[in-house]
């Protein structure tokens, strides 16, 4: 055993010093679990072991011996509602308070971190985890996982972002290497987590188990280092994903500190002996086990933080709530919602009775208690509630037929007799999950039979669904009124009769499109891959901006939601400074009932010289009014969101130009827009004998030379050739090198090898 001096006091000493009197046995311990859920104490340092848990939408924490995906066993928590329906509420305030809940349960376990939010970008509706993240979009992802980080350490406790990076399916997911280009890794797939790491420091991120164009995430410098630190300016510690690391030193050199959870000792062996080898060196390991003794020394302090017993009640009821305002009111023809109290109600669906309120995987976790709707709405009615389960929930492949056709016709007669029929429709629990993706987006088919057949008795007919991952709605045209229920945690069923009935006004909006057909879909064609690769060959045209650059039709738009009352948008301004965009909008309640407006500002650079979205969404925010009320909504775009990747410099550029703010209720219902100017960024890239006359005339430094030597050396008739403006767009599109072969150009090869030059130095 290597020895060492006295280590520093954890409580009074830097993490460095601590580590600097540890044994390279004792360090190569910190950066491995020593259990499923726990980090390694080294005894004689006084560093005590922590415990790390899941996440993300309640505490998973196993109470007797754990195993990985076992789901049995763990401490009763409140589940509220999952990222996916959360997202939904765009409400970075209710979040951060769902996320100080999480943190307040996991303080009454002894929970240090918990291993949460997942906020990866919804690339495809197949990937079988899209219910555990917030969008397709990263605004959204990085605002709402931003909230919920700040939500859990304000009680103390660490959260954990995951799954960094470009981990967009389930299929094949501890190997895959996501073949992404720079623009949609930077614009897309990078930029929530890079807004939630920067507004948040979040005390930890967990590296994902896919490869990003050819290297594992867990092993990756450029990923875990360059960008994550060096750029962004991470301090937390970089835990992997369970199981997720396939060569310890590699993934150490990288930058990932500890590895999850413990493989027996294997990981430690390695890591000693590639230090003994000179293959890894000892500050490396020295850097990874600071972070995770820092990681200590913050769950230390954290326990300190004075917090309140956690109430379960008290917790239920924010589950209600959030609940509430994540699900989506899609669809409201002739105001049939909200339900009449004193009209009969035919509640047709197993899922009424048998509530689906979260996904199956590493996140599921044992809820404190469960609402059902049919309780719930049985309770809200003075009129007649009556049941018909109208479909099964298992054994459905064993005997379909005469069964299905049974429950049917029996729910059939319920929604004869009643003034109104409520169907409870959605995805099975074995349909989606974490560790496989879907093969489609179809709802059962004996319960597309069951909507048809109802909407022919009772033409009142609302349709609530209940599923993780976006599912096709072929009834929408029919349906006069459909509620997205998504997955809505323990209190759904209640919030669902709220909000059915009115107590509460809908005000969730979709973070994710529904399409019409899956085959719209922006990677319908490279997904999931084959043979370890997936290309992600739609580009930076995830979600909305696919749909909206292709002008397709979409079942409902991202953004989308309705409210029993109505809201007008008005005096849209606009200013711009270096700071970014300032805008002001004024919302009036024109209903008759207090809601929430969520106002959604997209920005769209016409005739961008690079390849762009018509629109993305660059600002958000939710406005509570009272019937009649006005508020006047401000929103800033940053500057530094205006800009795109520019992959000649590697580096974010704002395109100087004439932006288009469009100011709405959705991405397809906007309701003002206007345009504003906005400064480029200078852009000055070294230009080379195969940059073009073009990219030379844009360069800062050669393009007042060469406008020069054009205007006197090349005339078209009487005027130069500035004012010819085909001939100019021609001869844009030479290179360097081949105009220089030219005479009478003006830019001879000298001429031509001193301009790049000039661009060259410095
Ligand atoms: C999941 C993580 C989770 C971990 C621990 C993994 O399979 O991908 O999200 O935190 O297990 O349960």
């Amino acid at each position: 055993m290597t020895t060492s001096s006295t280590p520093a006091d954890l409580r009074t000493g830097t993490a460095a010093d601590v580590v600097a009197g540890l044994t390279l046995e004792q360090k190569a311990d910190l950066v491995v679990g020593a259990t499923f859920w726990t980090t390694a104490a080294v005894d004689e340092a006084g560093i005590p072991a922590i415990m790390v848990t899941d996440g993300p939408h309640g505490l998973r924490k196993q109470a007797g011996a754990a195993d990985h995906l076992g789901l049995e066993n763990s401490v009763p928590a409140t589940c509220f509602p999952p990222a996916v329906a959360l997202g939904s509420s765009f409400d970075t305030e209710l979040a951060e308070r769902v996320g100080a809940a999480i943190g307040l349960e996991a303080r009454a376990e002894d929970v240090s971190v918990v291993l949460g939010p997942g906020m990866n970008i919804k690339r495809s509706p197949l990937c079988g985890r899209n219910f555990e993240y917030f969008s397709e979009d990263p605004l959204v992802s990085g605002e709402l996982a931003a909230a919920v980080t700040r939500g859990i350490q304000s009680r103390g406790v660490g959260a954990s972002l995951k799954h960094f990076a470009a981990n967009n399916q389930e299929h094949d997911r501890m190997r895959t290497s996501s073949d992404v280009d720079p623009r949609p890794l930077r614009e897309i797939y990078l930029r929530g987590f890079e807004r939630a790491v920067k507004a948040t420091q979040p005390w930890t991120i967990m590296s994902s188990y896919n490869k990003i164009n050819g290297t594992y995430a867990s092993q990756n410098p450029w990923l875990l280092t360059e960008v994550l630190r060096d750029q962004w300016g991470f301090e937390g510690l970089v835990v992997s994903d369970w199981f997720g690391v396939a060569d310890r030193p590699a993934a150490l050199r990288a930058g990932l500190d500890l590895e999850m959870p413990t493989n027996g000792g294997v990981s430690q062996e390695r890591v000693l002996s590639a230090v003994r080898a000179g293959e890894l060196a000892e500050d490396t390991l020295n850097a990874c086990a600071a972070r995770v003794v820092e990681l200590v020394q913050k769950s230390l302090r954290g326990a300190e933080t004075e917090v309140e017993a956690w109430d379960s009640e008290a917790h239920h009821g924010l589950a209600r709530e959030a609940a509430a305002r994540s699900a989506v009111l899609l669809k409201n023809d002739d105001a049939l919602l909200p339900l009449n109290p004193r009209n009969s109600v035919a509640v047709i669906g197993e899922f009424a009775r048998t509530p689906r309120y979260q996904g199956a995987g590493s996140s599921q976790i044992s809820p404190t208690r469960v609402d059902d709707a049919l309780t719930a709405l049985t309770e809200a009615s003075s009129g007649e509630v009556r049941f018909s389960p109208g479909f099964r929930l298992e054994g459905v492949e064993e005997t379909a037929g005469a069964q299905d056709a049974e429950l049917r016709a029996e729910a059939v007669q319920t929604a004869r007799a009643a003034d109104v029929a409520v169907i409870f429709l959605g995805l099975p629990a074995a349909a989606e999950s974490e560790g496989f993706d879907r093969q489609h987006i179809d709802l059962p088919a004996e319960q597309l039979a069951l909507v048809d057949a109802v909407l022919e008795a009772n033409p009142r007919t609302v349709v609530v669904l209940s599923h993780g991952g976006v599912v096709a709605l072929p009834f929408a045209e029919e349906v006069p009124a459909i509620l997205e229920g998504w997955l809505l945690g323990q209190a759904g069923g209640s919030a669902t009769a709220d909000l059915l009935y009115g107590t509460a006004n809908p005000s969730g909006r979709l973070t994710e499109t529904i399409p019409v057909r899956l085959a719209d879909s922006p990677a319908y064609l490279d997904f999931p891959g084959e043979h370890g690769h997936v290309r992600y060959g739609e580009g930076i045209f995830v979600g909305y901006r696919w749909y909206d650059a292709r002008e397709l039709e979409v079942a409902f738009p991202f953004g989308h939601g309705l409210s029993y009352t109505s809201f007008a948008h008005s005096a849209l301004q606009v200013s711009s400074d270096d700071a970014g965009l300032h805008l002001q909008v004024t919302v009036t309640n024109t209903g008759d009932r207090p809601g929430r407006e969520v106002v959604q500002a997209y920005v769209g650079r016409p005739g961008s010289a690079v390849a762009r979205a018509p629109r993305e969404l660059k600002a958000f925010a939710a406005v509570a009014l009272d019937a009649g009320e006005s508020h006047t909504v401000e929103l800033t775009v940053a500057r530094e969101d205006l800009a795109h990747w520019d992959v000649r410099l590697d580096d974010w550029v704002v395109e100087g130009g004439e932006h288009v703010v469009a100011v709405g209720a959705s991405s397809r219902d906007l309701r003002q827009e206007t345009t504003v100017e906005v400064p480029g960024d200078e852009v000055a890239v070294p230009l080379s004998t195969e940059a073009t006359l073009g990219d030379a005339l844009a360069h800062p430094v050669t393009g007042p030379l060469i406008r020069d030597s054009l205007q006197q050396a090349v005339q078209v008739g009487e005027d130069d050739v500035f004012s010819a403006e085909g001939l100019l767009r021609m001869l844009k599109s030479f290179p360097l090198g081949r105009i220089s072969g030219f005479a009478g150009a003006g830019l001879d090869r000298e001429k031509v090898a001193q301009l790049i030059a000039m661009t060259q130095q410095g």
